[in-house]
């Protein structure tokens, strides 16, 4: 059995106060749930937010990670400096960082073998574009984004990595894909992971992300390749983010 997880993206949002008081209201109303949740602020909040969370059961995440272990990388946070204030996971490869930032697999793979090297659980943010859907051409993208890491950083990494499949037309949408076709696309990770090892893909946890939201997110979680979510806009209201994490209750 898969432990799950839930992971809010506070993305470049919310202020110094904003995300305090988020912070110490998850932290004051997490209900006792057999899952992991984790908030990835803002670089620049991580040092607070982590003093405010230990000895709690809440996790520090980062957006993501340099793809290099030091240097002349102006504007990057290595690894190890996000270990240096215990975050336990980074994003890497989020659709906005391919997009802005005109990440490609190969830096993807490259910042997702420094989070493996620092001992940071990387999320593998995977998804496809409405008009790939269109095309008719979601497993042939989603497959070459995981394989050009596996290429990169070798299957064996994927014992301590997650996988998250985030349609870009899902993404501050308001506009959900259905637990269906969400399943359909983390059946195909799985069947894709489970090709080159099949322990890895019977315990790797692999999260849908995109308009998640207190309505849907049962139903999404309902689904057996969904073991968690990854949440944008319904993480920043402590309210909304905690029922989210409640859906795994019943
Ligand atoms: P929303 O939940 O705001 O759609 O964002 C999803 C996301 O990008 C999480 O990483």
């Amino acid at each position: 059995m898969r432990r799950g997880l839930v992971i809010g993206n506070w993305k470049m949002n919310i202020n110094w106060h904003s995300a305090i008081a988020l912070v110490d209201g998850i932290v004051a109303d997490m209900p006792a749930v057999n899952a992991d949740l984790v908030v990835c602020p803002p670089y620049l909040y991580i040092p607070e937010v982590s003093a405010r969370i230990t000895d709690t059961r809440l996790i520090c995440g980062s957006q993501n990670i340099a793809a290099h272990a030091e240097g002349a990388y102006t504007g990057e946070i290595s690894g190890s400096m996000l270990r240096e204030f215990d975050c336990k996971y980074a994003i890497v490869g989020h659709s906005e960082h391919r997009k802005y930032y005109a990440d490609d697999n190969v830096v993807v793979a490259k910042r997702y073998r420094q989070a493996i090297a620092s001992g940071i659980v990387p999320i593998l943010s995977t998804g496809d574009s409405l008009a790939q859907r269109k095309q008719g051409t979601t497993f042939e993208v989603v497959a070459k984004q995981i394989e050009d890491v596996i290429d990169i950083a070798g299957i064996d990494s994927f014992h301590h990595a997650v996988i998250s499949y985030e349609p870009l037309w899902a993404i501050g949408t308001g506009r959900t894909a259905t637990g269906e076709q969400a399943q359909e696309v983390l059946e195909f990770i799985r069947r894709l992971i489970d090709s080159k090892s099949p322990e890895i893909a019977e315990k790797i946890q692999i999260l849908y992300g995109g308009s998640v939201k207190p309505e849907n997110a049962k139903n999404l979680l309902a689904m057996p390749d969904i073991d968690g979510v990854l949440v944008g806009g319904a993480s920043l209201d402590t309210d909304s983010f905690l029922k989210i994490y409640s859906s795994f209750q019943n």
